[in-house]
């Protein structure tokens, strides 16, 4: 779909992110002939240097970090053309003028704050005083957003001084993954799904993000978070909203963070024995968690596992199991609704126990699969089965399905467009933090030591533990 034309301005323009996602994000925009020319993206940060040094970082940065379309030369010197820079103080008057300078056109602005929390109370100020803003721009926040009740509500109100709601664009990557809007689109493009989608026929639900990356790097960042904060708090819980809210009326941004709210408000509160923290230790010549911490007494999780429940008619006593960890055995995201035996099986002994699981890999190998039981070709009698019904995109779509655009991107054109839908609402982000920080707090108060578990794991034994006890079986991290 094709955007209008716009400023983008990127606050933090020569960070991390900037030079990691957004940029290159952008880049594969740009080659999908999705930036009308008269677009401009214009970095911001504190560096002083002029519109040609940033070009030469984002070029560095597109050889980098830009994948399969770093080797696009002219492509890249035809997209750095629109690039613009401005050296500003967000916290105090230096380059604000030559922004405003800059923004006088008459075109779509959004200002992507990819900077520490602590400054967007100031940019937005600025954007105000300044006149740069108005009520037409967008702005787009970066997680963390906020790192309790009290914070992020703070942050609220400080944008909403300046900003309404609906300039207002919290990013969750998870929700710009292709898996994760397609997760919708067969929950509610489907007469076969809807109708089991309840405690009638699902027996439990496991939301597993696996990572095989440690820490290191973010160390100082992530030992004041832990797996909780950084994870569940917004991207499991994300994820788990729209596997359980009921089907909004429109496929539209309100109506949907309607329902998903009402799902974080429906969130039982979750019992210590019914969440298991850990920590990876050294392997080899890799360093511990707490050396990669740099804090020898931490006590921050870099694993969790827990069972919730939701406290409404269409999931009461249907457990969802969500874990989450660094250094675990593979890179692996997935979903997986499982659902329950047959009432009653024709079949004996072993061929009668086959279940049906609808399994939504977020990463990689991106799709839906749905084990389905048929008999085993060959004269061997009727043997039993479960298959995979295979829905990867790649295969299913041929071509385009190859495509998979990365999560950034297809959010930053969302801003664009000025669609709502796959970003967070404040109230949303809210209750989220209502529902973490009694349980942060309960640890915290417990003193809870975390679980020491095995680089290349699957986590400590006692997450197995949380559902061997409830008879059932996590899904091997592959
Ligand atoms: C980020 C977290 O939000 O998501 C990181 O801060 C994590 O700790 C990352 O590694 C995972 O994102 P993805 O897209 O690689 O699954």
């Amino acid at each position: 779909i094709p955007v209008d034309p716009f400023d983008l301005v990127i606050f933090g323009g020569t960070g991390d992110l900037a030079r990691r996602k957004i940029l290159p994000g952008l880049f594969r925009r740009f080659l999908a002939g999705q930036m009308p020319p008269s677009s401009r993206i214009i970095g911001a940060a504190r560096s002083d240097m002029d519109a040609e040094g940033y070009r030469g970082m984002i070029r560095e940065a597109i050889a980098e970090f830009g994948g399969d379309e770093r080797d696009q030369s002219d492509q890249i010197e035809a997209f750095l053309t629109r690039l613009e820079y401005v050296a500003i103080d967000a916290m105090g008057d230096g380059g604000w003028a030559d922004l405003a300078e800059l923004m006088q056109r008459d075109v779509v602005r959004a200002f992507y704050f990819s900077v520490a929390p602590s400054l967007f109370g100031a940019l937005a100020e600025r954007l105000h005083v300044h006149k740069i803003a108005g009520p037409q721009a967008r702005i787009v926040v970066e997680k963390p957003f906020g790192r309790d009740l009290d914070t992020a509500r703070e942050l609220n109100q400080t944008l909403a001084e300046h900003f309404d709601e609906s300039q207002i664009y919290r990013i969750d990557h998870y929700l710009g993954k292709e898996t994760v809007q397609n997760l919708m689109a067969v929950r509610f493009g489907n007469m076969l799904f809807e109708p089991l989608w309840n405690n009638h026929y699902v027996d439990h639900i496991q939301i597993t993000v696996a990572e095989t990356v440690g820490v290191g790097g973010r160390g100082s960042y992530y030992d004041k978070s832990g797996a909780m904060r950084d994870m569940v708090q917004n991207h499991l819980m994300q994820l788990l909203c729209l596997i359980a809210m009921e089907p909004p009326s429109r496929f539209e941004a309100d109506a949907l963070r309607d329902e998903k709210l009402k799902v974080i408000r429906a969130l039982e509160p979750v019992a210590p024995h019914h969440i298991v923290r850990g920590q990876y230790e050294a392997r080899g010549d890799e360093p511990s968690y707490r050396e990669d911490a740099e804090n020898p007494k931490s006590f921050t999780e870099s694993f969790i596992a827990m069972k919730c429940h939701i406290a409404n008619w269409r999931w009461a006593g249907v457990p969802f199991y969500l874990r989450t960890g660094k250094k675990l055995r593979a890179r692996s995201s997935e979903i997986a609704v499982v659902y329950k035996d047959l009432g009653h099986s024709i079949f004996e002994g072993d061929e009668a126990r086959h279940r049906n699981i609808l399994s939504i890999r977020l990463q990689p190998n991106e799709g839906i699969d749905m084990q389905v039981t048929i008999k085993e070709p060959g004269p061997g009698g009727m043997r039993l089965v479960d298959v995979p019904l295979d829905l990867t995109f790649a295969e299913a779509l041929g071509e385009s399905g190859h495509e998979i655009s990365d999560a950034y991107e297809r959010l930053i054109m969302d801003v664009i467009r000025g669609n709502q839908t796959l970003f967070m609402r404040g109230d949303e982000v809210e209750a989220a933090w209502r529902w973490t920080d009694p349980l942060i707090e309960g640890w915290e108060a417990r003193n809870d030591v975390p679980k020491l578990y095995e680089p290349g794991s699957s986590g400590p034994e006692d997450a197995l533990m949380l559902m061997h006890r409830d008879g059932r079986r996590w899904r091997e991290i592959k």
